[in-house]
C-alpha cells in the first residue's frame, strides 16, 4: 500500500546515501521518485558490514550497543601509501550500496586513491538501535547522536585499517547529510579534515515558507516566463471555486479515494498539500541523474509538465493539472488520491520498523528542525491552505500533546544555537547548492570569510552535483564538479 503522508528530499526513499530520501521534503511519500545513481548497470556491490555502536553517546557509562550498517569500497586504496578516506554520511532513509560504485564521490575517489566508506544513519534502513520506534525509544534519534556515531566509527576504522595519524578523512553528504557533513567538521575537527556539504539546510526553520517560493521561481527560471505559473494559479482558483459549487467534478478529475462530503478540515488541507507536493517533487528532482524506477516517467521535468499545462486548446486549466496529478498517481501505483488525514496519522503512529523512515524523519522535524513547507510564502499559486498549524498538529497527533508549537520552535532554536545555523564557524567545508533546489533557501550559498567556500549552481536541482555525470549536464554543473575536485586536491595535498 502506498503511504500518503504530509511529511519527505532530500527526502524519498531509496538512495539515502546521497540525497535520495523522499522524506526530506515534508510531503507525500511516493516511491519511484528517487533511485540510485544514474549509470548504475548491475555492477557487483560490496556486502553490508556491521559496526557495534553505542546506544547513547550522551551517557558514556551506558554500555548498551546495537549494530550499525556500513559499506566499504577499498578498490582504489593503497594500504601501504594510505591516501584519504572518503566518508559518505547516511541520512533519513536506507543506505543504497549502488552509491558504493557510482556517483561523483566515486569518481573523485578513483583520482585520489581514496578509501570509500558509507555509514547508515541510526534509525533508518537496517540500522535499528532499539526494538521498535516507540516514542520512548526515539529519544536516541537526533543529529547529536548521529554525529557521535560517526566520530566513534571513524576512531574504530582508524584502528581496524591501521591508518596512520596523518590520514585525512573527508566527509560527504547531500541534503540532511549535507548538513551533517558540515556539523561533523564543526564538532569533530580533529577527526575530519574537510567536508563537501551538498544541498544542506544549515538553518533550522519551523515555517519553511520559502520552499514554495523557490518552487515557483524555478518554474519561471526554467520556462523563461510567467505562463506556467499563471496557468497553475488559474487551475488552483478553478479548483477552489468548484470545491464549493461542483465538488464531485474535482473528486472525479483528481481521482480522490473518498468523497469530499465526508472530508474533515484537515483532509482538505491535506488534499491541497498533495497537489502542491507534486510540483515540489517535480522541481526538487528536476533533471537529476538518478536511476529512474521506470523509464516511462524519465521525461517528467519542469519543462515537459509546463508544456502540458500551457498547451493551447480549450481544456480548462484545472483539467490539465488533474492530468498531471493522474500521471503522478499512476507512477506511484496509487489507484486513487488518498488525502485522508487520519490514514496519514495512523501510518505515522506505527511503531514497527518499516523500510521508509517516515515516522523517524517526522520525529526529527518535530524535535530538531521544523522544515515545514507551508503555503504562507509570497505566492498565490497553490493557495494558502496548508499553514504552519497544519504541520504542528501532525507533531501533536503523532507524538503527543507535548510536541506543540512552542516545543517545536524551541527545538529549532536550540539546533541553530548549537550548530550556528548560517553563521557556522568552520573551515575546509565546501557548500554546494543549486538554484532550482528549494532547499538552497536554508543553506549557505555565499563563501564564508573563514575559508568555507560556497558553490551556487545556476539551474540545477537537489544534490545534482553528487550524481554521476550525464550527457545532458549543463556547463554550470560540469564546472561545479571540477571546482569541487580542485578543493579536494588542495585539501588532500595533491596537484
Ligand atoms: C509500480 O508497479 C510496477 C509494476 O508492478 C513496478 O515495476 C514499479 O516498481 C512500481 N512502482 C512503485 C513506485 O511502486
Ligand atoms: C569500487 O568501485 C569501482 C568503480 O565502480 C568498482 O569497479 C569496484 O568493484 C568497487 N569495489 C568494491 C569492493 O565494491
Ligand atoms: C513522456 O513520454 C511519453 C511517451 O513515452 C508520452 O506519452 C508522455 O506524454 C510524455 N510526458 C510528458 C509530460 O511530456
Ligand atoms: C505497522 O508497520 C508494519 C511494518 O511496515 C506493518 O507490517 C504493520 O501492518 C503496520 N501496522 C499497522 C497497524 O498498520
Ligand atoms: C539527454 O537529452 C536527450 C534530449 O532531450 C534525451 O533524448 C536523452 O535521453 C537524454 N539523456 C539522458 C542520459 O538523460
Amino acid at each position: 500500500m502506498q503511504l500518503h503522508f504530509s511529511i519527505t528530499c532530500m527526502i524519498l526513499i531509496i538512495s539515502n546515501v546521497a540525497c535520495g530520501s523522499k522524506h526530506f521534503r515534508i510531503g507525500r511519500s511516493k516511491g519511484g521518485n528517487l533511485g540510485g545513481p544514474g549509470g548504475y548497470g548491475g555492477e557487483q556491490l560490496p556486502p553490508a558490514q556491521w559496526f557495534i555502536q553505542k546506544l547513547d553517546h550522551s551517557s558514556p557509562s551506558d554500555l548498551r550497543t546495537w549494530k550499525q550498517r556500513y559499506f566499504v569500497n577499498d578498490s582504489f586504496y593503497d594500504f601501504n601509501n594510505q591516501g584519504p578516506v572518503f566518508l559518505m554520511i547516511g541520512g533519513e532513509g536506507p543506505a543504497d550500496a549502488r552509491w558504493m560504485v557510482k556517483g561523483a564521490w566515486i569518481d573523485y575517489a578513483k583520482k585520489f586513491n581514496a578509501l570509500c566508506i558509507n555509514l547508515e544513519h541510526r534509525y533508518y534502513g537496517e540500522s535499528h538501535p532499539t526494538e521498535d520506534i516507540s516514542i520512548k525509544n526515539l529519544q536516541y534519534l537526533s543529529s547529536y547522536q548521529a554525529l557521535a556515531d560517526l566520530a566513534n566509527f571513524i576512531n574504530a576504522m582508524n584502528n581496524k585499517y591501521r591508518l596512520r595519524n596523518d590520514v585525512r578523512w573527508i566527509a560527504f553528504g547531500g541534503s540532511y547529510p549535507g548538513s551533517l557533513a558540515a556539523w561533523l567538521r564543526l564538532k569533530y575537527p580533529h577527526l575530519v579534515y574537510a567536508a563537501v556539504s551538498s544541498s544542506g539546510p544549515l538553518l533550522a526553520k519551523v515555517n519553511f515558507m520559502e520552499y514554495y517560493e523557490v518552487v515557483v521561481d524555478a518554474l519561471r527560471e526554467k520556462t523563461g516566463g510567467e505562463d506556467c505559473v499563471n496557468e497553475l494559479k488559474m487551475a488552483h482558483n478553478q479548483i477552489t471555486t468548484m470545491m464549493k459549487t461542483h465538488p464531485s467534478v474535482v473528486e472525479k478529475e483528481f481521482r480522490v479515494c473518498k468523497s469530499f462530503e465526508s472530508a474533515s478540515a484537515n483532509d482538505i488541507k491535506n488534499f491541497y498539500n498533495s497537489i502542491a507536493d507534486d510540483f515540489a517533487d517535480l522541481v526538487q528532482y528536476n533533471e537529476d541523474n538518478r536511476i529512474s524506477a521506470d523509464t516511462k516517467y524519465r521525461n517528467l521535468t519542469i519543462n515537459t509538465v509546463c508544456n502540458m499545462l500551457t498547451s493551447p486548446g480549450s481544456e480548462p486549466a484545472y483539467k490539465k493539472l488533474a492530468a498531471f496529478n493522474s500521471i503522478i498517481l499512476d507512477k506511484s501505483n496509487q489507484t486513487c488520491l488518498d488525502y485522508s488525514y487520519d490514514n496519514m496519522i495512523k501510518e505515522l503512529r506505527n511503531m514497527s520498523w518499516g523500510s521508509e523512515g517516515a515516522r523517524q524523519w517526522m520525529y526529527q522535524t518535530c524535535t530538531e528542525f521544523g522544515f515545514y513547507q507551508t503555503s504562507s510564502g509570497e505566492i498565490e499559486v497553490f493557495g494558502n491552505d496548508f499553514t504552519l498549524d497544519f504541520f504542528i498538529q501532525q507533531c501533536e497527533d503523532i507524538f503527543g500533546r507535548k510536541y506543540n508549537a512552542d516545543f517545536v520552535a524551541a527545538s529549532a532554536d536550540w539546533t541553530n544555537s548549537n550548530y550556528g545555523a548560517l553563521d557556522i564557524s568552520v573551515s575546509r567545508v565546501v557548500f554546494v547548492h543549486g538554484s532550482v533546489d528549494p532547499w538552497h533557501a536554508l543553506g549557505i550559498t555565499e563563501t564564508l570569510d573563514n575559508g568555507a567556500p560556497a558553490i551556487y549552481i545556476k539551474g540545477t536541482a537537489h544534490c545534482a552535483n553528487m550524481y554521476p555525470p550525464s550527457e545532458n549536464d549543463s556547463s554550470n554543473l560540469i564546472e561545479a564538479r571540477v571546482e569541487i575536485e580542485q578543493y579536494l586536491a588542495g585539501w588532500i595535498g595533491q596537484p
